[in-house]
């Protein structure tokens, strides 16, 4: 493969929403009397709003219908918007800059590859709305990681070929979606849980342009 686009998944690589959601889905457990801890958010990491609803209702086996699920999905949602608003730049993850600028400056590609509905929001609040080449993210794709949905169409946007991308993701269903879509894929987070990436790094600030092309090799 040669390198021509880099993929970057948001929540958890770019910036750390996790702990927003936390205290939104906490929000609704709560009204649902609910048991619901930060290890059970660990899996609702790159999983669709409504995935994670389900696998919510799961922890605490309650059923409900669509249409009560749809109310419940909206109301979390305006609880994680009433902290999503007040995100600033200081809060994008450290390297996060510099990496993509020596990519640009390489004639890398740049690329947002999300699940997240909130994406152009949060992009917005921290001021990196130009930043990237192209921006796939949970409004343009309907099928959610591990498909590669996803990657499949940021890399259609930039004009790359699967291959030729490498993606950076933090949550499991991320990597695998990676890998479906032929990707090479850096995982950012802890070896021990993202044993299927091909390499990992504990957040973009340990990897810069030269360690990059080293891995690959
Ligand atoms: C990302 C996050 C998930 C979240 C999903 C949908 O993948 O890691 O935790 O559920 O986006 O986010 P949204 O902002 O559309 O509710
Ligand atoms: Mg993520």
């Amino acid at each position: 493969m040669s390198l021509k686009a880099c993929i970057f998944d948001l929540d958890g690589v770019i910036v750390d929403t996790a702990k927003y959601h936390y205290l939104a889905w906490k929000k609704l457990t709560v009204m649902l009397n609910i048991h619901f801890n930060e290890k059970d958010n660990e899996r609702l990491k790159g999983v669709s709003r409504m995935a994670s609803l389900d696998i919510i209702l799961e922890i605490g086996r309650v059923t409900l219908d669509e249409k009560k699920k749809d109310e419940y999905a909206a109301m979390k949602n305006e609880w994680y918007l009433d902290y999503i608003r007040r995100m600033t730049p200081d809060e994008i993850l450290p390297g996060s800059l510099e990496l993509i600028s020596e990519l640009k400056n390489a004639g890398i590609k740049v690329a947002l590859g999300s699940a997240s509905k909130n994406t152009p929001l949060i992009l917005e609040r921290l001021g990196i709305e130009k930043l990237f080449d192209a921006v796939a993210d949970g409004n343009v794709v309907s099928k959610a990681k591990p498909d590669p949905e996803v990657f499949n169409e940021a890399a259609k946007m930039v004009g790359v070929a699967p291959e030729d991308c490498v993606v950076f993701e933090d949550a499991l269903a991320g990597v695998e979606a990676a890998l479906n879509a032929g990707m090479f894929c850096i995982g950012i987070g802890s070896e021990k849980i993202l044993t299927d990436a091909h390499y990992v790094v504990s957040g973009l600030d340990k990897i810069n342009l030269r360690k990059l092309r080293k891995i690959m090799k």
